[in-house]
């Protein structure tokens, strides 16, 4: 699957989020993906983060991790988004990246390609199923290829059963957790793969 090219775009405060993002990108290079494992830019003012030290001790962890752009989403030809729950809905953070991509849209440079999405929350029932939900109506906007895992394979009821995508309560993941981000991400990058060769192959036909 060396023509497929991932871009994981996360954020977590706590580090529940990044866990997932980095199991992903483990289960999408074993499948032999290019990933970028990127984190979107902290915009909560440095005073509201230092005085909480878990948040604080978060970022600091992360700060060996690139920030996303807009050419990483150029350089993707697939991607997976993880981010919590925050008012049953995704972070300001993740919705601030995402409101830079007007111009990219714009230019149709978003379309077409495969997205999923993974997300946790406090509660059972705290908006997890609303926040991947309202991060894939963006994504219709964008024409994205919208690979849900559905119950595509035994790991995701084993897991919870969120046919939407990966969700979690904060905390460390299990090994059930883990089957079925790898479901998940391999899922996403075997269809990235097809579209890939599809696209691969119309280049060869035109040319
Ligand atoms: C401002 C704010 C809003 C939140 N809103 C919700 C919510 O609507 N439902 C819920 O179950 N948890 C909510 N939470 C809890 C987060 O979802 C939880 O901290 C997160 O899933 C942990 O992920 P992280 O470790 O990657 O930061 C909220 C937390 C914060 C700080």
């Amino acid at each position: 699957m060396s023509n497929v090219k991932l871009a994981i775009i996360f954020y977590s405060t706590y580090g529940t989020n990044h866990a997932i993002a980095e199991h992903a990108a483990e289960s999408a290079r074993s499948k032999g993906a290019e990933v970028r494992l990127l984190r979107v830019a902290e915009t909560a003012p440095e005073h509201v983060v230092k005085g909480q030290e878990a948040w604080a001790q978060q970022l600091e962890k992360m700060s060996d991790i690139k920030v996303a752009t807009p050419e990483d989403m150029d350089w993707a030809n697939a991607y997976l988004f993880v981010a919590p729950t925050r008012f049953g809905s995704m972070p300001s953070q993740l919705r601030a990246f995402i409101d830079t991509l007007g111009g990219m849209w714009f230019q149709g440079k978003l379309a077409g390609k495969p997205v999923s999405a993974m997300t946790s929350a406090q509660n059972l029932h705290g908006g997890q199923e609303a926040t991947l939900l309202g991060l894939y109506t963006t994504l219709m906007h964008w024409g994205s290829v919208i690979v849900a895992p559905g119950f595509t394979d035994a790991a995701i009821a084993e897991a919870g059963g969120n046919p939407y995508g990966f969700s979690t309560q904060p905390g460390a993941l299990d090994d059930k957790g883990r089957a079925a981000i790898a479901h998940q991400t391999h899922r996403l990058v075997e269809i990235a793969a097809k579209l890939a060769d599809v696209s691969e192959a119309e280049v060869k036909e035109a040319a």
